[in-house]
């Protein structure tokens, strides 16, 4: 449905008109913005640091960060010296090497940040993991992407089944030792070696075209993909940065995703520092009153945040808002699922102020079809492209449909941010490519006559869930690891706060009967296992599940008995 557009709202913005950046942009105009376009000499963790260390950035606030028990500030300079030592301990006691996978695997803190970054400097592929996977979901990654260097604490380390991880041989633990020692496998303190480590370091040179970063996702099937992006991303790091986020050098920017999701690397890391914006970052959990304490205390300009975040501040009530002084606020954007016209409605009446759409994917490792501060809204669209990307939709055989047509939302091959691999499995990448260069993306869209996009869905089973894209085959598989599991089907089952819940139908072994016990123990089973946001809030028991004669469950006639929608063909469906 298209709804009434909102005035375009004045501003002196970085992207002055939308149409004429776009008819004269070339990506090559971008890069000679980097001084390695002269000297060759490449390093995301150089760009986003060290460039301001070296300039009248030096002693700008980099990192605002703050939790339960910490509120502290530095520097670019101080953030430079931070990632440097953290390099050389990287160095010294792991001999980290370009190229080597280093895992992260902590809580937010300053810490997590200056390892990255000193990581980065060596020239390793760093894979943030999220502080809440569980074992299941650590070992995948683990083993998969054969990371060599972990680094975790003391709490988390009891999820990560050392014994089992033939690559791993050392582990970093920031803050307490554990008891725990393993056989061949090096425990390294950083607390203890981060004292001696000296401040100076000699950067890692790359390519652009080396591994910089794996994140982890999920698709409809087969476990999670590596997903590899590299340090010529930088490039469009920096000018989405610029166009969208609207950032400059007097920006306070909040990014409230956590680095362990594309969204916190890209957007919470790169974009903001490349763009010598101060960075906030805040550990915890999700309060409406701390969220708006955040903007008040830090003068918050920029914030980059997720539809359902919105829709949660929005049912907290906004008499909690009054309390509140966010005058600092001047740019909202938005990410992760669709952006309901009505929290567009709401951020326009307590905000004054219109929260901008953003659309982009974990593969996809950069913004591409968006709302830009200069460009008038459509409410509910997605926005329009980024100068220098090629957005189309197309048929299911890769043919460009005409406007209003809905079909595939699809990119051609070849922006800046691109992955370049998904790790071990060239077979997978290749796939995502249609014989003309598109890239499919998975979801389902329309591009209107003035060529805005309009999102539809997904294309695939995969549930967004609170912004958290969640598959649900990994689902499956954790909940039929249950000893009272013969076989599940899981979907996202629509729902106004969060997007999509996580909704199982199982089919129980004999002598197993249901009950609320059996219930909780499952849904227990699969967040010990997985993680929380991953266990089915709703789990419902059928006697059979619909199979096709190959034996595949079919969870689109299970979505179909949930919404009461038609189920459509059933021709390969068993008896
Ligand atoms: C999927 C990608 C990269 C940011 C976080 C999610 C959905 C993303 C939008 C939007 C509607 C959106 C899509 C996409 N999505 N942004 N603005 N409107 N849907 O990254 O976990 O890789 O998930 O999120 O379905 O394919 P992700």
């Amino acid at each position: 449905m298209k709804l009434e557009a909102l005035p375009s709202i004045d501003g002196n913005y970085q992207l002055q008109s939308y149409d004429k950046t776009r008819d004269s942009f070339s990506w090559e105009q971008v890069e000679k913005e980097f001084s390695w376009h002269r000297t060759g000499r490449i390093n995301m963790a150089y760009e986003a640091i060290d460039r301001h260390a070296e300039g009248a950035l030096k002693d700008k606030i980099a990192l605002h960060y703050r939790d339960n028990n910490r509120s502290e500030s530095y520097t670019f300079e101080e953030m430079r010296q931070l990632s440097n030592r953290a390099g050389h301990l990287l160095r010294s006691t792991a001999q980290v090497q370009k190229g080597e996978r280093v895992f992260i695997f902590m809580p937010r803190s300053p810490e997590l940040y200056g390892l990255f970054l000193g990581a980065l400097k060596l020239g390793a592929i760093v894979g943030p993991l999220f502080e809440a996977f569980m074992e299941g979901a650590v070992v995948d990654r683990l083993e998969d992407s054969s990371a060599r260097v972990l680094i975790t604490t003391k709490e988390l380390l009891p999820r990560v089944p050392v014994a089992k991880l033939a690559a791993l041989d050392t582990i970093v633990i920031v803050g307490d030792m554990p008891d725990e020692t393993y056989e061949g496998v090096n425990m390294i303190s950083y607390n203890a070696a981060i004292q001696e480590a000296p401040s100076e370091l000699q950067i890692e040179w790359v390519d652009r075209e080396d591994g910089m970063i794996i994140h982890y996702t999920s698709g409809s099937t087969g476990k999670p993909k590596g997903v590899l992006h590299v340090h010529n991303a930088m490039i469009q790091h920096y000018v989405t940065g610029k166009w969208v986020l609207d950032l400059n050098e007097n920006d306070t920017y909040w990014c409230t995703a956590d680095p362990g999701w594309v969204t916190g690397t890209s957007y919470g890391i790169f974009a903001p520092w490349l763009n010598g914006a101060t960075n906030v970052v805040v550990g915890g959990r999700f309060k409406p009153e701390d969220w708006y304490k955040t903007i008040e205390d830090f003068n918050v300009t920029v914030w980059y945040s997720a539809p359902t975040a919105f829709r949660m501040l929005m049912g907290a009530g906004n008499d909690i808002i009054q309390q509140f002084d966010l005058k600092s606020l001047r740019h909202i954007l938005s990410v992760g699922e669709p952006l309901n016209p009505e929290v567009i409605r709401w951020g326009k009446q307590v905000f004054q102020m219109r929260i901008h759409d953003t659309w982009w994917m974990t593969e996809t490792g950069a913004m591409l079809i968006c709302n830009y501060p200069c460009l008038e809204m459509r409410v509910g669209s997605m926005g329009k492209p980024l100068p220098g990307i090629e957005a189309t939709i197309v048929d299911d055989n890769g043919v460009e449909l005409p406007a209003n047509q809905m079909g595939n939302l699809a990119i051609k091959r070849g922006w800046p941010s691109m992955m370049r691999e998904i790790w071990n499995r060239p077979e997978k990448y290749d796939s995502y490519f249609t014989a003309n260069d598109w890239y499919v993306s998975g979801d389902s869209a329309y591009k209107d006559e003035e060529g805005y996009f309009w999102f539809q869905g997904r294309v695939d089973d995969v549930i967004m869930t609170s912004g958290e894209r969640v598959g649900p085959f990994e689902v499956e598989s954790k909940l039929v690891e249950h000893p009272a599991v013969a076989e599940a089907g899981v979907i996202g089952k629509p729902d106004a706060i969060r997007g999509e819940i996580i909704k199982a139908f199982i089919a129980l072994r004999t002598g197993y009967e249901a009950s609320d016990e059996l219930i909780e123990d499952i849904r227990q089973h699969v967040k010990k296992g997985l993680a929380a946001h991953a266990a089915p809030r709703e789990i419902e028991f059928k006697d059979k599940l619909p199979k096709t004669r190959s034996g595949k469950i079919m969870r689109r006639v299970l979505k179909a008995w949930e919404l009461d929608l038609p189920t459509g063909d059933l021709s390969t469906m068993e008896d």
